[in-house]
Order: structure tokens, then sequence, then C-alpha cells
């Protein structure tokens, strides 16, 4: 399937010079979304994987679905000041902006083997600070599974040493 023709490119979103890539248009399409978490989650067989982990908010849109498909669990990784109990934070910076991520303790057990996902890898910085609460709790790496990749942006070479799955490169 030409997953592309399901995104929708927004010009100069959210600011000038930015081309916003909107998957909300293939989210919309139900046999364009199933088909694209099929081919993600079909990464993931074979890599004996003990649990998903993604960024909020497009990346619960990716990860969640994988997560059922597969039988396994998901621990959301989420904004500042969002999750209730004691938690790992570490800050990371944006294409377009800098903020702090989160991730519940304990959420991840010592040796679990993880499947990261995400809609988007721009920058990587959001990947890159998800990668290391993940290692930080114990957890092993098997894999990182995104929807689109902008690889103009290089997010990639800071990816270098995780196996990496793309559905899409603009
Ligand atoms: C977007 C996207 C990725 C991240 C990619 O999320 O969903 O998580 O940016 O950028 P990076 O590779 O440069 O870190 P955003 O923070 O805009 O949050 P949202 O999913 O809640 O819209």
């Amino acid at each position: 399937m030409d997953f592309k023709q399901y995104v929708t490119v927004v010009e100069d979103f959210p600011k000038e010079g930015i081309r916003f890539k909107d998957i909300t248009t293939l989210m919309e399409n139900g046999e364009a979304y199933k088909k694209a978490i099929e081919a993600m989650t079909e990464f993931a067989h074979g890599r004996e994987i003990d649990v998903i982990v993604g960024p909020e908010a497009r990346g619960f849109v990716v990860g969640c679905p994988i997560a059922v498909a597969l039988g396994k669990g998901f621990v959301p990784v989420r904004k500042a000041g969002k999750l209730p109990r004691e938690v790992l934070e570490v800050d990371y910076g944006l294409e377009y902006g800098k903020d702090s991520l989160n991730i519940h303790k304990g959420s991840i057990k010592p040796g679990q083997r993880v499947l990261i996902t995400d809609d988007l890898l721009a920058t990587g910085g959001t990947i890159e600070a998800t990668i290391k609460m993940v290692e930080k709790m114990g957890g092993i790496v098997v894999g990182i599974a995104f929807m689109i990749e902008l690889s103009y942006l290089d997010g990639a070479d800071r990816l270098q040493d995780y196996d990496v799955f793309t559905l899409m490169t603009y």
C-alpha cells in the first residue's frame, strides 16, 4: 500500500517553513490505519518483545494498537506533570521547542525487551530521551518503529546502535 497518499502535508505548520506531516487523514481511513499498524507489528514479530513504550500523544496512536496486536503491555512516556506516580525525568530538544519527558518509575523491569514506537522521527530528540529512560530502568531496546522518518533532519544518525523500522520516509 502507498501509505503516503493518506498523509496530508501541511505547509507552514506549526510555524513558517515547517512542512507538517499530518497522519490524522491516515487514521481516518480504517483500512490504511489497519495496514500501517500491521506493517509495524510485522517488524516486532520474532523479537520476543515484552513491552511497548511510546511517547505522547501520537506515539500512543501507533504504540497502543501494536501492543494490543502483540498481546503485550504498553508503557506511556508523557510530558512533565502528567503522570500521577513517581517518575524518571529526562530533558530533550524538539524540532520546534524544548521540554522534559517522564515515565513511571518501575514501569520497565530490568532485562525486559522493549519495542519503542512513535509516529515520527524528526531530530530524534524525543526517542533519544525515551531510550535513555528505558535503559536507565534496565530495559533492552530491541527495536524502534516509526510511521514516518524525516530523513533530512538526520534523526537516524542518533539511533545507529538500534534496529530501526520506518514505514514512510520524506
Ligand atoms: C512529535 C512527534 C514525535 C516528535 C518527533 O511529537 O509525534 O514524538 O515530535 O520529533 P523529534 O524527533 O525532533 O524529537 P510532539 O512533541 O509534537 O507531541 P505530540 O505527539 O503530542 O503532538
